[in-house]
């Protein structure tokens, strides 16, 4: 099993960045749980942040045939990006939402989520641990 793992715009600033909504602890914290996770459950896994809209969907399409599921946190592309949606439903690889704040409580522009409309689950306001669970669901998920 092949999971690929996208990030979008400022998460390479976790740890600096927000830290009351956002935690203290950085970027390579969280590549290191999303790695050690893969690796204690047999999976195979791609790493990737992009700041960049066109860099994550050449990531997205670059993944058919080759990957099993996508975990993504667009970030704030989560809001605004059809792009994404597309990719996301054009490669049709089941994907997970992650976002490590809870979206849901926070600004009305953070009210909408077009990625989301293309995953088949979305954990929110879990911190780093919603990566964790993204990947053990795939795994569930694609063992069926
Ligand atoms: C985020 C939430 C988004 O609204 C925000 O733009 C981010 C991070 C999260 O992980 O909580 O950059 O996706």
């Amino acid at each position: 099993m092949k999971l690929l793992v996208l990030n979008g715009p400022n998460l390479n600033m976790l740890g600096l960045r927000e830290p009351d909504i956002y935690g203290r602890q950085d970027y390579a914290a969280l590549e290191k749980l999303i790695y050690d996770t893969c690796a204690a459950e047999g999976i195979k896994v791609e790493v990737f942040q992009s700041n960049h809209e066109g860099a994550l969907v050449d990531k997205i399409q670059g993944a058919y045939g080759n990957t099993d599921g996508i975990v993504i946190n667009p970030a704030a592309y989560t809001h605004t990006s059809i792009a994404i949606l597309d990719a996301l439903k054009a490669v049709a690889i089941p994907a997970v939402e992650v976002h490590i704040s809870d979206v849901k409580s926070r600004e009305d522009f953070r009210q909408i989520s077009y990625a989301g409309k293309a995953c088949v689950k979305t954990y929110m306001g879990l911190g780093f641990e919603g990566y964790r669970r993204a990947i053990l669901f795939l795994k569930e998920y694609l063992g069926k």
